[in-house]
This record gives C-alpha cells, sequence and structure tokens, in this order.
C-alpha cells in the first residue's frame, strides 16, 4: 500500500486494496457522514441519544475533506452507501424507464434504461452508477421534445471484485441544481450478470420451456440495469418488455398491457409507488395463473398451479390482518410467483409480486408463514426503507415482529412464540456460525459494512436479533396496546423513505415523549450493546414455550435413550405432531450432542424419514444425520441437494456435509460440482466460497 493509499484509507476509511485509478473532483464529501445523515430529516424536539459508533459518525470531516480534495484520487462511494458508488448527494434518479428484450438464445437483456434524474446540492458535472458485468453501449442526454439527444461521454472503471463496475457519466457542461435530466442508456446484460439465472428447459417443471428469472437484493441490481443501486433512493418505474410470445413476462409492478407482435410479445409494466432499486424484479417463463383473492392472482409453471393456489389461500386473510395492525396496502395487487427450485430464498418481497421458492409447497399450508413475511415487507423495507445494508435489520426484523403479530393475531399468541423460539435457535447458529469463521462482528445488529459485499454479512442476525429487540422494546414500554399505535406512527412517518437506526432511534424517543414514564425506560436501554455489541443480545427474552414443550420432551426421551441399545419410544407423539413441531423437535435434538448411529437408523425406520417431503422437516433430518457424521444419509443429501437451490438449506448442508471427514468433503465437492449449474449464481458463488472452492 502506498503512502498516499494508507494515508487516505486512515481519513476516510478507504478500503485496503482499492486502486487510485479513479479521480473524482466530489471525493470531498466522504463516508465519514455517511452513517449520520439520512434523507430524512430529523425530527428534533426529542432527547434520543444519537447511535454511536467509533469512530463517530457525526465526527468533522472537513480537514480529511480537504487532503482528499487536494490529493483528488480517492474513489468515491455513495456518502449513505459504502456498497455503492452512486454519487446519490449530487443528483438522484426519480423515476427509470426499462426497454428490454430477453433474448434466450444469446442469454442477455438488451436495449435500455432511461433515467430521469433531478440535480441536488450543487450543479454537477458527473452522474455516477453502479454496474456489474453490463455492456454499456452509448449514453445519451434526452433534449426536450423533438430535440436530438446528444451522445454523453462516459467511462466504466476497472471492476471492484465487491461492488462491480462504476460508471461515470460526463455532462459536456455542469448541469445547474434543482435541473431534471433524462439520461438514456443503451446496454446488455452478459454471462455474468449475477442478478439473472437463465433456466434450460430441463431445469423447468415443464422441461419444455425456458425461464428466466432475477434475484436483485442485496446489490444485484446493478447487473441487471445500470443504476443507483442503493436503498438510500426511492424510485419509480415503468418498463416494456418483449419476450417469446409463448412466455409471459412478469414485474415487481402492476400490468399495463401486452401486444404481440410476430413472434414477440411485449408486456408493458408500471410501478408508481417509489421503490429501492433492490425491488426491481423480472420473470419469464411458461406461466399459468389461478385469482387467490381479491387483489392476489397466484402464478407459476401450469403443472403446479393448482398446488399453488390451495397452498396460498390464506394470502387475502394475512394482507387485512396487516392492514388492521397498520395502514392501508399501498401497492395495489399482491401476487405471488412461486419459482423453479433453483430460487435462492425461501422468499423474496418484490412488490406487486413475492417470489416464494416451490418449497413452501407442502401441501398442508405448513409453511406459509413466508407468505406472511413477505406480506408483512409491504409495510417494513418497501414503504419503509433501509438506508444502506448496515441498518438492514430496520427491514427485516420489523418485518420478523410484523409477520410473527399477524399469525399470532390468527393463530394464537402461544404460535407467535413458538415461532420466536425457532428463531433464536437460527440465531445462536448464526451467532456461532460467525464465531467459528472468525468474523463475529457480523453479529452486531448494525454491521459495519465498508469494503464487504452484503450476501456475505446476510444471516438469521437482522432477523432475530432484531425482533428480539422490538419484542424487548414492546414488553418494556407497556405491551402491544401501547406498542402498535408506535409501529403504526413509525410507518406513516417514514413511508416512502429511506432511513436508519438513528431515525428510528430518534422517532421512537419522540412517540413516547409525552407518555409518562417512557422516556426513562427508553433511557435504561442499552442501545450500544443492542445496536453494536456482537454475540447474542444482551436481554434474554422469555416466550411461552406451552407448544415446544412436548417436542423438547420427546427430544430428552431420543437423548436419555442414547445409552440403550434399541430406544424404547412409542411413534405417536411424532405423527401428533403439527409440521413445525415436528422441525421444533429436530431443532432441540440438533442442540443435543450427536445420536449414536444406531439409533438414527432407528429413528429413520420409526419416523419413516426417507418419505419425507416437507423441505424444513427433511433439511433438519440430514443436517442431523450429518452433525453425526452419519454416512448413509449422504446419498439422500446429494438427491435433496440436486432438488432444492434454497441457500437456507443448501448453505447450511454443504457446510455440513464438508464437516464429515475426507469422504464428506468430496461428497461435497463432487455434489457441488455437478450440480453447479443449476443453483443461481448468487448461491453457487457462496458454497464455491463456503467449500474453499
Ligand atoms: N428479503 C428477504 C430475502 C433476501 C434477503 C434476499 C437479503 C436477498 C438478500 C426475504 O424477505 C426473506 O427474508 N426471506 C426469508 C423468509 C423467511 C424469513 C420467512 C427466506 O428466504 O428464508
Ligand atoms: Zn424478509
Amino acid at each position: 500500500m502506498s503512502t498516499i493509499q494508507r494515508l487516505l484509507r486512515c481519513f476516510r476509511r478507504v478500503p485496503a486494496g482499492r486502486g487510485l485509478a479513479a479521480t473524482n473532483s466530489a471525493a470531498a464529501t466522504g463516508a465519514q457522514s455517511r452513517l449520520a445523515s439520512s434523507n430524512v430529516p430529523n425530527s428534533g424536539g426529542s432527547a434520543a441519544p444519537a447511535v454511536h459508533r467509533s469512530p463517530s459518525p457525526t465526527s468533522s470531516t472537513s480537514s480529511h475533506s480537504q487532503t482528499a480534495t487536494l490529493l483528488n484520487m480517492a474513489p468515491r462511494f455513495c456518502p449513505t452507501d459504502a456498497n455503492s458508488f452512486a454519487n446519490t448527494d449530487e443528483i438522484r434518479i426519480t423515476h427509470s424507464h426499462l426497454s428490454l428484450a430477453v433474448d434466450f438464445d444469446k442469454r442477455i437483456l438488451e436495449g435500455s434504461v432511461t433515467h430521469t434524474a433531478k440535480v441536488v446540492g450543487k450543479s454537477v458535472t458527473e452522474f455516477v452508477l453502479d454496474t456489474s458485468y453490463l455492456d454499456i453501449q452509448q449514453i445519451t442526454l434526452l433534449g426536450k421534445e423533438q430535440e436530438e439527444g446528444q451522445t454523453l461521454k462516459f467511462e466504466l472503471a476497472t471492476r471492484d471484485e465487491k461492488f462491480g463496475s462504476r460508471l461515470t457519466i460526463h455532462f459536456s457542461e455542469a448541469v445547474a441544481a434543482e435541473t431534471v435530466v433524462q439520461v438514456c442508456i443503451k446496454y446488455a446484460t452478459t454471462d455474468k450478470c449475477t442478478a439473472l439465472q437463465w433456466l434450460t428447459p430441463s431445469q423447468t417443471v415443464g422441461k419444455k420451456l425456458p425461464y428466466l428469472f432475477s434475484q436483485c437484493q442485496a446489490i444485484h441490481a446493478r447487473s441487471m440495469v445500470p443504476i443507483s443501486d442503493t436503498p438510500g433512493v426511492k424510485i419509480t418505474y415503468s418498463a416494456d418488455i418483449t419476450g417469446p410470445a409463448n412466455l409471459r413476462v412478469l414485474m415487481s409492478a402492476v400490468r399495463t398491457g401486452e401486444e404481440t407482435v410476430g413472434d414477440k410479445k411485449i408486456f408493458r409494466f408500471s410501478q408508481e409507488t417509489s421503490i429501492p432499486s433492490y425491488l426491481i424484479a423480472l420473470a419469464v417463463g411458461n406461466l399459468a395463473s389461478i385469482p387467490i383473492g381479491p387483489r392476489s392472482t397466484v402464478w407459476s409453471e401450469p403443472e403446479v398451479i393448482e398446488a399453488a393456489a390451495w397452498e396460498f389461500a390464506g394470502t387475502e386473510e394475512f394482507i387485512a390482518t396487516g392492514e388492521s395492525l397498520l395502514t392501508p396496502y399501498d401497492w395495489g395487487i399482491y401476487d405471488l410467483l412461486v419459482l423453479p427450485a433453483s430460487f435462492p430464498y425461501g422468499g423474496m418481497e418484490n412488490p406487486c409480486l413475492t417470489f416464494v421458492t416451490p418449497t413452501l409447497l407442502a401441501g398442508d399450508r405448513s409453511l406459509v408463514d413466508v407468505v406472511a413475511h413477505e406480506i408483512a415487507h409491504s409495510w417494513f423495507g418497501n414503504l419503509v426503507t433501509t438506508q444502506n445494508w448496515e441498518h438492514f435489520w430496520l427491514n427485516e426484523g420489523f418485518t420478523v415482529f410484523l409477520e410473527r403479530k399477524i399469525v399470532g393475531r390468527l393463530q394464537g399468541q402461544p404460535v407467535l412464540e413458538f415461532d420466536a423460539i425457532i428463531g433464536l435457535k437460527a440465531l445462536t447458529e448464526s451467532v456461532e456460525h460467525y464465531d467459528d469463521i472468525k468474523r463475529p462482528e457480523f453479529t452486531c445488529l448494525c454491521p459495519r459494512l465498508e469494503n464487504e459485499d452484503p450476501d456475505e454479512a446476510f444471516s438469521s442476525v437482522p432477523y432475530e436479533k432484531g425482533f428480539n429487540f422490538l419484542f424487548y422494546l414492546e414488553k418494556e414500554l407497556g405491551g402491544p396496546a401501547v406498542f402498535e399505535p408506535y409501529l403504526k406512527a413509525h410507518v406513516t412517518k417514514f413511508a416512502h423513505k429511506s432511513i436508519n437506526t438513528n431515525d428510528f432511534k430518534t422517532f421512537l424517543y419522540e412517540f413516547y415523549q409525552d407518555q409518562e414514564g417512557k422516556t426513562a425506560i427508553l433511557n435504561a436501554v442499552d442501545w450500544e450493546a443492542w445496536f453494536h455489541k456482537p454475540g447474542m443480545p444482551p436481554v434474554t427474552n422469555v416466550f411461552d414455550d406451552s407448544l415446544a414443550k412436548a417436542c423438547q420432551q420427546l427430544a430428552d426421551e431420543w437423548d436419555a435413550a442414547r445409552d440403550q441399545e434399541k430406544p424404547n419410544i412409542d411413534k405417536s407423539s411424532w405423527e401428533q405432531f403439527s409440521s413445525s413441531q415436528k422441525v421444533m423437535f429436530l431443532e432441540k435434538l440438533l442442540q443435543k450432542p450427536s445420536l449414536p448411529h444406531s439409533h438414527l437408523a432407528h429413528f429413520a425406520e420409526l419416523y419413516n424419514m426417507p418419505a419425507i417431503q416437507n423441505a424444513e422437516i427433511r433439511f433438519r433430518w440430514q443436517w442431523l444425520c450429518l452433525q453425526a457424521a452419519y454416512t448413509p444419509i449422504f446419498s439422500q443429501v446429494a438427491t435433496f441437494l440436486g432438488q432444492v437451490g434454497r441457500m437456507k438449506f443448501v448453505r447450511v448442508l454443504y457446510r455440513a456435509l464438508d464437516k464429515c471427514g475426507a469422504e464428506g468433503k468430496e461428497v461435497a465437492k463432487q455434489t457441488f460440482l455437478k450440480n453447479r449449474s443449476f443453483y443461481h449464481p448468487i448461491c453457487a458463488a457462496m458454497v464455491a466460497k463456503d467449500l474453499g472452492l
């Protein structure tokens, strides 16, 4: 590292290894102010202590900035987001129009995006966007009506391994503050774009037609569209997408029309509620649909559409319960798309069109909590959005909290607390995992993500530590009757905005400032520990374990029988368990020392484990066997790993297999190499990393 690099790194926390190639006159506004600033004005008036960081995010940057300006060469990141290059403090996109053709032969999207953007602050000469593996062809500043556009110079920086290539567009002259410009970028995606998975017909259920889907969260939108890829900017969007006439295109937007032109079909969309870039979503395939509610349609390949419509029949009830807790549903329609098996997540809250894994189709509606979760994002995440990935818990923690409230309203408080116990186990595992790989800092509620890929920091922590934090706050402040009005006020205040943890905390104090005794309660909260200490939460909530007890008892029975030659355990308790109790029972066993192999063999036979199709149960059973290095399970694990691409299952099973001695390692490697193209690029990259391949 050169002296200059060291100097800059020290002043502006420029991550090691970043080149000095880029020049940028605006380097003065450094990342130092990133955490404290927000596009939401501080509410003022309340006495909320700031969310502290070291070094303090509010510390002065003036002398550092001068140095950076003088040196004029530090790579510049978005002032409110360490994972984006966009100069959103200078020019902000308000609307984007996508005009793209889907080419299944070349496996590319090709066309243009037109950004409408407004100059904020001072006049600007550059418009900086995020890209990743895009082929940028031409950039035009559109003129007023009838005027010809003006071709703009641009440069695509050398690729940053984690964040892609900064695209700097040069205006021919400075554009004054408040000016609205329209910039059209002609481009194509490439075979390296991580947001897109192109499936061959054989990778679909129907086996006859190809399929394409996107997954943009957290920072993959930049590999589908050149854009300011930060959740700190919210835009509306519209699109016309041309695809083969025998396939259907869907997006995270309202469908506004379609027309057939020869063997092609153009589909039009409009998203009129502003969204962060990570919520732009696209799917193209042989898709059938069935209406399942007044504002909901379920979509999937025709082969599974009936099953999907049955499984998700309770969708409207979830939405209506969300509305009764918060504000009216803001997005018009709420559709569901059941994706092919390689979809890497359980669900993705793409607005107007939640994407879900087909592993939810259990045939007994036992896994529909995922839909309640994605619906809860309609308020937390989609309406009130985290400003950057360091405050991701504002999306996921709040969403889990609302999801469990919705489920609790419909199925009772014991179910809510039962789910919280399962969640706590997931949190414990994440904490152990990050300890294992020596990255305990990722277990902070607000992790620092400078020079970090948000996918690497992704875990149960923002979900479950976030949930536990809100559960704790609710209890301290006086329970749901006192806390739910606050939740609603939070949504009302911050709807259509992007916020950080400080904004959350300031408003929490403000909301309760006139209620007797509440400020004292808030002052007693150990904010620093909750936000910035790694590991398990500083306070351990106690959850109602009435539904969990029977699961614990059966696990204890198995545990106590470990010394018996053949455990004398009746299969009736298992048979009476609900699917989630079976999950909980297996979770409890996973927390105990491994069972002897003979017991696992007996277990498999007694409960007929090889026949189980429910992915959550199957996954935990296989994991339990792998924890015991039970080799007879290897082939079943390999089969499962060839059938699903959901990372929650896949990553854990590969890691567990990898720990099963030399044989396990080899099975893990071979299974991965065989299935690599089946997995979504994000999943393949994460597993390759986990396995050190
Ligand atoms: N938004 C997430 C999925 C996600 C997070 C994708 C981060 C990419 C980066 C989604 O809402 C989610 O949390 N899905 C969970 C569902 C569960 C918590 C009910 C999943 O996929 O398992
Ligand atoms: Zn979520």
